[in-house]
């Protein structure tokens, strides 16, 4: 088979010459031009993305075995981003990664493509891209930091951050050991070790067949991570062989399979958005109720913080993904093809779990619901949702009086204002964080309590917003409300005092308001200004599809494969 890369390294003639000669700059000896697979290495290293910081290494091992499998191993970077520093929030960023893929790969000489990826947005900006081209693909993910340790006991990354700073407002945590643990709370190369939007995405990787078994959970340093490297530096090259392109794996079975697994883990909401997304750049018909139908009665089964207690380092040795895959039986579609080759009912196949009480039983889940509750109601027709496991039962079903935040400043500004008009049985409303209200959906939809509610002792009250929630928080939290309030949603007609309605068994969020008096508000409602008038921004802010279509920009839906465009001389 004459590979893609043969159209630049292959020919005799001035381009061929140019082609090779300058990358023997780098000390390449002619064989390596002889026609083996060119392996792209795209890499999301980076200083400014703390979880991505090793992952010069974890190339180094891929290299391994790309070399030892008769390969050309390329590694590429492309843009980085970090969930800690970026702002206004590494989301608004990911479809633009998602273009840098892309691109990168079908401008370049490469057969197939391994993608590292590790905080957050670096997983589905990644798998987004190289899906619009349909190449033989292998994700590694970085791998979580070994468990934070405070105190003497285990503290994980993210959901500890809220609980501590939760507890310094409550005054039940001084601030000397609130600056204590940050020193203690990430202390490892690798991504969050709770089962934050991280760690459900390197599930999902596995889940979906697009990594090797055991991808999700291998700690970051854990020697394990760099041997499956080197063996996803072989694999690729007979995948090149083999043409086993991402439209091979990421099927429809894949993806029901990664939503069931998603519930199973107690994952991100975040999954949602990025699922969605990622299949419509693959072709696969996948919609928002898709997440309620084939989630629903799935059982929470890992007991990870955020809905549970241990962390990511625990959930390796108690077997990780495959023991839970296992246990899920006949919910998961065994047959579904995995980028080694064989289905996933062959990969994990006697996996067994080592610790009941991190891994649970289906019989005894950490919760019956595991998976990710889709709302509707006047207040979101186009969908909102809701994750059960990180939830408090008794505000499941819930009517309270809206108190209402235009923006994200505003509610800083007055949310421990001792005159603020609130108690407990409330329902606290933040609008403007949406995909164009931000811009980019940050993570702020699980909105701190406000100071005078906490400190006599609430740690939950019903939240709803247009934003997305950090994978690590928890609370009884509406996200993702669509369409948002700057695009007109009704959310942006919500005004204190209106009454709200919760009722998550029944998947309802209604606005107990009547018609009339909604015409009355919406004919007076005025659309924010653009952010921006120019650059990323501007592109961002005119084509953003709304969250329940993935927040994709809508001009990369689908995919252009990686035809070879003209030369470039
Ligand atoms: Fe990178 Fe949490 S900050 S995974």
């Amino acid at each position: 088979m004459k590979l893609r890369s043969s159209k630049w390294f292959g020919s005799k003639d001035r381009d061929g010459f140019i082609h090779r000669s300058w990358m023997k700059n780098q000390g390449r000896p002619d064989h390596l031009f002889d026609g083996r697979p060119v392996i792209g290495i795209c890499n999301t290293w980076s200083e400014l993305t703390p979880c991505n910081t090793h992952f010069r290494t974890i190339a180094d091992h891929v290299k391994r075995g790309v070399y030892e499998a008769g390969g050309f191993p390329l590694e590429f970077p492309v843009m980085s981003m970090g969930e800690t520093l970026m702002r206004p929030t590494a989301m608004l960023f990911r479809n633009l990664v998602s273009m840098d893929v892309e691109e990168s790969i079908r401008a370049n000489p490469l057969d197939g493509v391994i993608l590292l990826a590790g905080c957050d947005k670096t997983t589905p900006a990644l798998l987004m891209g190289a899906a619009s081209c349909d190449i033989p693909a292998i994700m590694i993910s970085g791998g979580p930091m070994l468990n934070g340790k405070f105190q003497g006991r285990d503290i994980g990354s993210g959901t500890d951050v809220w609980r501590f700073s939760e507890e310094v407002r409550a005054g039940l945590m001084s601030e000397c050991d609130f600056l204590e643990a940050e020193s203690c709370m990430n202390r490892s190369a690798g991504h969050c070790m709770t089962m934050g939007t991280a760690s459900t995405m390197a599930s999902v990787v596995e889940a979906l067949g697009i990594g090797l078994p055991t991808n999700a959970a291998i700690p970051a340093v854990d020697a394990r991570r760099y041997a499956l490297a080197h063996v996803a530096g072989q694999r690729i090259v007979e995948m090149v062989h083999e043409d086993l392109r991402m439209s091979k794996i990421l099927t429809r079975k894949a993806f029901e399979n990664a939503i069931r697994v998603v519930g199973a883990i107690g994952g991100s909401t975040n999954a949602v958005i990025h699922l969605l997304a990622i299949a419509a750049r693959i072709g696969v018909d996948l919609t928002l109720d898709d997440w309620d139908q084939i989630g629903r009665g799935v059982p929470c089964l890992v007991n990870l913080m955020p809905s549970g207690k241990y962390l990511m380092e625990d959930f390796y040795y108690a077997g990780g993904l495959p023991a839970v895959i296992e246990d899920l039986g006949e919910l998961i579609h065994r047959d579904a093809l995995t980028v080694n080759g064989k289905t996933i009912g062959e990969n994990v196949a006697g996996a067994r779990c080592y610790n009941r009480d991190v891994i649970k039983h289906r019989e005894e889940p950490l919760t019956r619901e595991g998976g990710i509750a889709v709302l509707r109601g006047n207040l979101c027709p186009n969908g909102a949702v809701l994750k059960p496991s990180a939830a408090t039962p008794e505000l499941m079903k819930h009517q309270g009086r809206a108190v209402v935040f235009e923006t994200i400043e505003d509610f800083h500004a007055r949310v421990d204002d001792p005159n603020l008009d609130i108690d407990e049985s409330c329902v606290m409303v933040l609008k403007n964080c949406g995909p164009r209200g931000y811009p980019g959906m940050p993570e702020v939809g699980n909105m701190p309590l406000p100071q005078k509610i906490l400190k006599r002792g609430i740690t939950d009250m019903v939240r709803i917003s247009d934003a997305r929630m950090s994978g690590t928080a928890y609370g009884t939290v509406a996200l993702h409300v669509s369409p948002e309030a700057a695009a007109g949603g009704v959310l942006a007609l919500v005004q204190d005092g209106d009454q709200i309605e919760l009722n998550v068994e029944e998947r309802r969020l209604q606005l107990h308001i009547d018609d009339a008096e909604l015409s009355r508000r919406r004919s007076s409602w005025q659309a924010p200004p653009p952010p921006s008038e120019r650059g990323y921004y501007k592109l961002y802010y005119e084509h953003v599809m709304q969250a329940d279509r993935g927040a994709d920009l809508d001009f990369l839906v689908g995919g252009s494969g990686v035809e070879i465009t003209r030369e470039s001389h």
